[in-house]
């Protein structure tokens, strides 16, 4: 285990300040690879689900050929957020901004500006909806704003071999969960970052997976995490310890016996189980305030059972997500106080001083 030997938690300003906030959206959230759902989430011709990235509004829609397209949501008129509504089907394949009416098809194309032919010089094909960057790996889609991203490949490389032991492309939804939880979204991320806090706070998962069991396959850079080992006659992270079905095809033994933690730089976690991937999605909304979404992807001849029934898992992990979103407002409360400090971490801690260490050189502070 490598030490924290030296490292303290982070001061207050950066769980309160608006401005700070505002920076970290620009420079992070508005040019990293964020996870924005499964590609099954746009399951037909027309579907469209809009979102923000960055505090900006923007939309995914997948247009008749197929393809997945990301679009700032912003009509190129005079502003006007365009698609409304979380997510559902496009009407003829349009969208029609709601104020004068231009309407644009599903490749960002302007295809409708009423009253606009008598302007001068005003052509159509100049107005498109602004696009930006989509792709699909493993069965997901992600998104980023920037306009010469990264690979995504590079992004996604030290967690590939986990995303294809498991066949996560294959995987398909078997249940979600969502919460608003009020505390700065890297308060979630530190918290998910350790086990220090397994005693105290999941007396339960505690059982499962004892708090000093685990290793750190990743401990520097943008992914970070690695397994802790099931207690014996426990199979997977559930009330019961019990498997939702069959095992994932394919794991080898030491995969059967643990459970993988990762976090993604910066707006998921990955939970590699024997019998399931559950996903933390993070959407930073304020800079006291994240939305979290938490969804579990089966095997589909384990959805396909008859008696296939997630209870056991969802019911854990919604206990324990709410054991650790109360102790994440319990700090963003304490971030009220003028007396708010950093604090010397312990060895159980590297992951959330490696955390730290990433955030300070992505943000320059
Ligand atoms: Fe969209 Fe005018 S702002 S049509
Ligand atoms: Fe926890």
């Amino acid at each position: 285990m490598r030490s924290a030997a030296g490292a303290h938690s982070l001061g207050r300003e950066f769980f309160v300040d608006q401005e700070l906030f505002a920076r970290e959206q620009a420079n992070i959230f508005a040019r990293s690879w964020l996870l924005l759902g499964r590609s099954s989430d746009w399951e037909r011709a027309n579907s469209f689900a809009t979102m923000e990235i960055g505090g900006q509004p923007v939309v995914v829609v997948r247009s008749a050929d197929g393809i997945l397209r990301g679009f700032h949501n912003v009509c190129r008129h005079r502003g006007a957020t365009v698609v409304d509504g979380e997510k559902g089907c496009l009407e003829k394949g349009l969208m029609t901004c709601p104020y004068h009416a231009w309407s644009y098809d599903l490749t960002g194309q302007l295809i409708g500006a009423p009253n606009m032919a008598s302007v001068e010089n005003f052509q159509r094909a100049n107005y498109r909806l602004q696009p930006f960057h989509i792709q699909t790996a493993h069965g997901f889609v992600f998104g980023n704003l920037s306009d010469q991203p990264p690979e995504l490949a590079s992004a996604l490389k030290t967690v590939e071999s986990h995303l294809k032991d498991w066949g996560v492309a294959e995987l398909a939804l078997g249940a979600r969960l969502e919460y608003q939880v009020r505390a700065n979204w890297k308060l979630l991320f530190e918290n998910y970052s350790e086990c220090y806090h397994c005693p105290t706070v999941h007396p339960a998962l505690n059982r499962l997976t004892p708090y000093k069991g685990s290793d750190n396959e990743s401990q520097d850079g943008p992914i970070l995490g690695g397994p802790m080992n099931l207690a014996d006659g426990i199979a997977t992270m559930s009330t019961t310890g019990k498997l939702a079905g069959c095992p994932i095809p394919g794991l080898d033994s030491k995969q059967l016996r643990s459970v993988y933690y990762f976090t993604v730089f910066p707006s998921f976690f990955f939970s590699f189980h024997p019998d399931y991937l559950l996903i933390h999605r993070l959407e930073p909304q304020r800079v006291d305030a994240t939305r979290v979404i938490c969804e579990f992807l089966f095997h589909p001849a384990v959805l396909s059972d008859a008696s296939f029934d997630p209870s056991g898992a969802v019911e854990f992990w919604d206990m324990t997500n709410r054991q650790d979103w109360e102790v994440c407002e319990r700090v963003q409360s304490g971030a009220r106080s003028t007396a708010f400090a950093p604090g010397p971490l312990s060895n159980l801690e590297s992951i959330v001083a490696a955390f730290d260490r990433h955030y300070r050189k992505v943000m320059k502070v």
